[in-house]
C-alpha cells in the first residue's frame, strides 16, 4: 500500500457509503440500514444492504461486500489506489505525492499517459472518419448498414494513409516516442524509422469498463490480410479481462449477455435494441473474462459463428463459463454466418425468435457430438449413450445431475432409470464420483476438522463484533493470539484494539484487505446472520460451545508447538487449561 493508513482512513471518512452507493444503486431505507437490488448479481427481490452505522455493505444473495473502496474497486474495476484517487477527488481530499513509492508512481503516470494517448488516439481517428480522407472509410461503414448513432457511440475512426500521421499528431502533443510505443500504436524499425500500427483501416476502440479506450482493432476495408489489425497487449491492455461492448452491456436491464466472436456482432447487436451483446477480443474465452462476465450477469448466449470453428468455440466456452458459475445457452445462426449477417437478413424479430430456441449449452454438446455416431443403429446408439453418461458425470451436484438425466433420457428415448445406473457405473468405474460408504482418508478428515475451526473462528469473532457485550464478558478469556486463521487473526487483532479505544469500526478494519477476495472474507464476518431463527438461550449455548471449541483449540496448538525447555510457555498453558474451566462455568448473556 502507498498511502498511509490515516489518509486512507480520512478520505473514507468523508465518503458516508450511503451517498456513493446511492449513485449506482437505487436505495431504500428499512430500519436502520438501506436495501436495494444487487449491482453484482441479478435479482429480483434486493437482498443487498448498505449500513450507514457500520459504513459497510453486504449482499446476502451473492456474499458481495466490503467498505466504500472495495464497493468502488468490484462496480468499476477500479484498483485499490484507483478506488481511493477517485474517493479522494469526490470528497475533496489532496492525496500526498510524496506517499506513493517511486516505482508504483511510476507504473501509476505511466497507465495514466498509456491512457491520455489511446483516447487522444481514439480521438484522432475519429476525426479522421468524417473528413474528406475519411470518405472511403465512412461510406464502407454505411455500406454495412451501420447508424450514425452507432457509429459515435462506439467511436468508430479511420486511420490514414499516411505512415506515420498519427505518430507526428501525438508528438505535437508533446509525447516522446517511447511512451506512444509503449501505447501499441507505432513500430519502430532498426533503422528507427517510426510506422504507425494502423494504416488506412476502418478502427474500432476497444474500451475497458469504464469507457476508457485501451486499444484498437483496425479492419481492412476488402479483403487484405489480416482483416482485423489488433493493438498488441500493454500495461493497459489485457485482451482476456476486458470484453468489447461491455462499457454499454453494464447497464443493460437483460439479465444476459449475448456473447459474440466479433466487433461487428457487436454493434450490429447493439444497433438492433440488443445493449447486452459482448465479444472476446479475437481470443478464445478465458476464465478471467467469464469472472468478469459474472459481475453482471448469471446467464450467457453464446452466438458464434456458424461455421467449424464457431462450433467448436462455444463447445468450448460452455465448460468455462460454467466453471465460472454461469449457465450458458446456444443460439444458432444457421442459414447465416454470423449475428451480423443474420440480423442484416432476417431482423431483430428472427433473432428473438432464436433466442427464444436457445439450446441448453449441455445439450449443445451432445447435438454436435451426435455427428460422430450412428444413432441408427444399437452400437451406436450405446456406444452415444455412454459417452453422454460419462459427460453427465461431471455434475457435481446431484440434483442437477439427475435434471440432466432426465433431460437427456427425454431427448433420446431411454428410460431415466437406465440411463441413471449407467451414469452411476461409469461414475464408480471412472473414480469421479465415489461410493457413499467408502471410508474416508485420514487427511480429508483433519482437513475437515480445519474446516470446522475455522468456522468457529469466524462465528466466534462475528460475536465480538456484533455485540460488546458478549466482547466484555469475554475479552479476558479470549484474545487475538486464539484465533488461528491468518485473516480473522488480523482481523481480532484490531477489534480488539479499538474496543479499547471506543466502539468497533468495520469499515476502518476493511481498509487493511486491499485484495478483493480477502475483502470479501472480511466483509463476510461484519454481517453473518447469527441470530436468525434462535432464542437468546439457544445462541447462549451455541455461542458457550463456540467459545469452548475456539479456546481447546488454541490451547491444542500452543501445546504442540511448545519447547520442552519453556517454562513459562509450559506455565502459560497451565492458565490456560484453568481458565478454560472457568469458562465452562460461565454464563453469557446476549443482547
Ligand atoms: P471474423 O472473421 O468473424 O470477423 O472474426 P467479423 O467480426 O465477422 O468481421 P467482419 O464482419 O467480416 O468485418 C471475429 C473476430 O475475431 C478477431 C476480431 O476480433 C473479429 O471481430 N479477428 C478476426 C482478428 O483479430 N483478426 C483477424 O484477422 C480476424
Ligand atoms: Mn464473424
Amino acid at each position: 500500500m502507498y498511502y498511509s493508513d490515516e489518509v486512507i482512513e480520512e478520505v473514507r471518512a468523508k465518503n458516508d457509503i450511503v451517498d456513493v452507493i446511492s449513485g449506482y444503486v437505487r436505495l431504500q431505507k428499512k430500519g436502520r440500514d438501506y436495501f436495494g437490488l444487487c449491482p453484482f448479481h441479478n435479482e429480483k427481490s434486493p437482498s443487498f444492504s448498505v449500513s450507514r452505522q457500520k459504513q459497510m455493505y453486504y449482499c446476502f444473495g451473492c456474499g458481495a461486500g466490503g467498505n466504500v473502496f472495495t464497493f468502488l474497486m468490484e462496480y468499476e474495476n477500479y484498483s485499490f489506489a484507483e478506488a481511493l484517487k477517485f474517493l479522494a477527488d469526490r470528497a475533496g481530499v489532496e492525496l500526498p505525492q510524496q506517499e506513493f513509492s517511486k516505482e508504483a508512481r511510476e507504473r501509476a503516470d505511466t497507465r495514466a499517459v498509456l491512457l491520455e494517448i489511446n483516447k487522444l488516439a481514439a480521438q484522432y481517428y475519429y476525426v479522421q472518419l468524417k473528413n474528406s480522407q475519411g470518405e472511403q472509410a465512412l461510406s464502407y461503414l454505411k455500406n454495412r448498414e451501420l447508424s450514425d448513432d452507432m457509429i459515435r457511440a462506439f467511436g468508430l475512426g479511420y486511420s490514414n494513409k499516411y505512415s506515420d500521421d498519427l505518430y507526428q499528431y501525438l508528438r505535437g502533443r508533446g509525447y516522446q516516442t517511447d511512451v506512444i510505443a509503449r501505447a501499441g500504436l507505432i513500430s519502430v524499425d532498426e533503422r528507427q524509422n517510426v510506422y504507425d500500427k494502423f494504416w488506412n483501416r476502418v478502427m474500432f476502440p476497444i474500451m475497458d469498463v469504464n469507457s476508457r479506450v485501451i486499444g484498437f482493432g483496425g479492419r481492412v476495408m476488402g479483403d487484405g490480410k489480416p482483416k482485423y489489425l489488433n493493438s498488441p497487449e500493454t500495461m493497459i491492455f489485457d485482451k482476456s479481462r476486458n470484453l468489447y461492448g461491455l462499457n454499454r452491456a453494464r447497464s443493460s436491464k437483460k439479465p444476459y449477455f449475448l456473447l459474440c466472436e466479433g466487433y461487428m456482432d457487436v454493434i450490429s447487436l447493439h444497433q438492433a435494441g440488443y445493449s447486452n451483446a459482448v465479444a472476446s477480443l479475437g481470443t478464445a474465452l478465458t476464465l478471467g473474462h467469464a469472472s468478469l462476465i459474472k459481475r453482471y450477469v448469471k446467464e450467457v448466449y453464446l452466438t458464434y459463428d456458424s461455421d467449424e470453428a464457431g462450433t467448436k468455440a462455444a463447445l468450448r466456452a460452455v465448460p468455462i463459463l460454467r466453471e465460472a458459475g454461469i449457465t450458458a445457452r446456444v443460439i444458432r445462426m444457421e442459414p447465416y454466418k454470423d449475428p451480423d449477417e443474420f440480423i442484416k437478413n432476417l431482423g431483430a424479430e428472427a433473432f428473438e425468435e432464436r433466442i427464444g430456441r436457445a439450446r441448453n449449452g449441455f445439450m449443445f454438446g451432445l447435438d454436435i457430438l451426435e455427428r460422430e455416431y450412428d444413432l441408427g443403429s444399437p452400437e451406436g446408439k450405446t456406444d452415444f449413450m455412454r459417452e453422454a453418461a460419462r459427460r453427465l458425470t461431471e455434475f457435481d451436484e446431484e440434483i442437477e445431475r439427475n435434471n440432466y438425466i432426465e433431460a437427456v433420457a427425454k431427448a433420446y428415448h431411454v428410460e431415466y432409470e437406465d440411463l441413471r445406473s449407467l451414469v452411476v457405473k461409469t461414475a464408480v468405474r471412472t473414480g469421479l464420483a465415489r461410493p457413499a460408504e467408502r471410508p474416508k482418508s485420514a487427511g480429508a478428515r483433519s482437513d475437515r476438522k480445519e474446516d470446522g475451526i475455522t468456522t468457529s473462528q469466524k462465528i466466534l469473532l462475528t460475536w465480538l463484533i456484533e455485540d460488546e457485550s458478549v466482547f466484555r464478558q469475554l475479552e479476558q478469556y479470549v484474545g487475538p493470539e486464539d484465533f488461528s486463521e491468518g485473516l480473522y487473526r488480523t482481523v481480532a487483532e484490531f477489534v480488539y484494539e479499538q474496543y479499547k479505544e471506543g466502539r468497533v469500526n468495520p469499515a476502518k478494519i476493511m481498509n487493511h484487505f486491499t485484495d478483493e477476495e480477502e475483502h470479501r472474507k472480511a466483509a463476510s464476518l461484519f454481517h453473518t446472520k447469527i441470530r436468525e431463527l434462535t432464542t437468546a438461550r439457544e445462541q447462549e449455548k451455541a455461542l458457550m460451545e463456540t467459545v469452548i471449541r475456539v479456546k481447546n483449540h488454541s490451547i491444542d496448538e500452543a501445546a504442540r508447538n511448545l519447547d520442552p525447555a519453556d517454562m513459562a510457555g509450559l506455565q502459560r498453558l497451565m492458565n490456560a487449561k484453568r481458565e478454560l474451566q472457568d469458562i465452562q462455568k460461565l454464563h453469557i448473556s446476549v443482547n
